[in-house]
């Protein structure tokens, strides 16, 4: 097996957690840190090296991948360099903000031939892969509709962060993109998007600018269709993805935390995350958090919670098995080359039109 260094650009909340995994798995070395701001510290507790120029970085003999965990809005860059030096590619979602961003970011990675993995994180969730493998089976018939819901409500914070400023996250679909991407990885991608809300109950300067309240309905060929909730003006928070098929149904509740499958006669649960522990933890966390635990942000220092912690485990076990030469599977193409992460910025484009344009639009107007 061939030793894989790793340089992280954003060593905030979860590019450091990111980091310390790696160094944990076998054959894997994090050589080198870019973080203006945290940087050094993180460099001192992994021992590795401090670099603040990307050239200089992916120069660097012993840097053969990279981890980008910075603010949303400053992903192309490191993306794009990485891929001009020949260094493969793990990047945090949303990979950015805008589907002609994303496509460059695509291009780039795909000239060079390195391996551009998007940090869509829920891949990784037990109870997903069980959900894939129930409806491969045709457990629950063939899927007319998702509908999934992630919000709560936000009161004034200490301090208004990047996450909650338009420009720099995308606001709560961009940044929560992972229910979006679950449910194209079921669907395919929409042939429509139709989106209201706003910023309904968040204004002034104890919030940021994002838009508080998003309603999405999706239509996808033959008759299927998706309805998808975002934001911080749900004062009951909600956590969940529901499938509905012709057969059966399954709900995956990430705040009550249990998978459901439900058919005709019988109605069984599963995990979903790995243990019944974590699965416990992650409902503990929600209930005692008044914000609503999906749309909580972790700051720079702050630690990932056991459940979140597994599945970035297998997130970077599974990278780093591609840079030894692993094959990838064949459904996880799309996730290792940016094309799935495009497809939902593109989705997640044509919400923005039709929210600011007052009707619906269609992904042809984006693609
Ligand atoms: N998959 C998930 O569940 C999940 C969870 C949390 C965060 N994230 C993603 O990880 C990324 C980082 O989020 P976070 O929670 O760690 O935020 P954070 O604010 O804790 O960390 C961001 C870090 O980037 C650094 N930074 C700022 N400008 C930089 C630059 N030009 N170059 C390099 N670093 C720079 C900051 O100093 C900070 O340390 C985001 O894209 C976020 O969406 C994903």
């Amino acid at each position: 097996m061939n030793k894989i260094g790793y340089a992280i650009v954003g060593t905030g909340y979860f590019g450091a957690e990111l980091a310390r995994i790696l160094t944990n798995l076998e054959n894997a070395e994090v050589t080198a840190v870019l973080d203006p701001y945290h940087g050094e510290a993180i460099a001192k507790e992994l021992k590795c090296d401090v670099e603040t120029d990307l050239d200089t970085l992916y120069e660097r003999e012993d840097v053969q991948a990279v981890i980008v965990a910075s603010p949303n809005y400053l992903h192309k860059e490191p993306v794009i360099k990485a891929a001009q030096y020949k260094v493969h590619v793990f990047c945090e979602k949303p990979i950015a903000l805008s589907y002609d961003d994303c496509a460059e970011m695509v291009q780039a990675c795909k000239e060079n031939q390195v391996i551009f993995m998007a940090g869509h994180v829920m891949n990784f969730f037990n109870g997903v892969r069980t959900t894939k493998k129930f409806i491969n089976e045709g457990k629950i018939g063939d899927v007319l509709y998702c509908h999934s819901a992630r919000n709560g409500w936000e009161e004034p914070q200490d301090t208004v962060s990047w996450k909650k400023i338009r420009s720099k996250s995308g606001g709560h679909l961009y940044h929560h993109i992972h229910e979006l991407d679950c449910i194209q990885f079921i669907l395919g991608d929409p042939i429509s998007a139709y989106m209201t809300g706003g910023n309904v109950a968040h204004r002034g300067e104890d919030f940021g600018d994002e838009d508080d309240m998003l309603l999405i309905n999706l239509e996808f060929d033959n008759n299927r269709y998706a309805i998808l909730e975002y934001g911080s003006a749900f004062r009951w928070s909600e956590h969940y993805l529901l499938i509905q098929g012709t057969e059966g149904a399954i709900k995956i509740d990430m705040q009550d935390v249990k998978l459901t499958l439900k058919t005709e006669n019988s109605e069984e649960y599963y995990l979903v995350h790995e243990t019944k522990e974590e699965d416990d933890n992650r409902t503990a966390i929600y209930k005692g958090n008044k914000t609503g635990g999906g749309i909580t942000y972790g700051k720079p220092g702050s630690k990932t919670p056991q459940w979140l912690y597994t599945i970035m485990e297998r997130e970077m076990e599974y990278f780093h098995g591609l840079l030894q030469g692993k094959e990838s599977s064949k459904e996880f193409e799309p996730l290792i080359t940016g094309e799935a992460a495009k497809s939902a910025i593109a989705t997640a484009d044509a919400c923005t039109k039709s929210l600011n344009e007052k009707r619906k639009v269609y992904l042809s107007e984006i693609v």
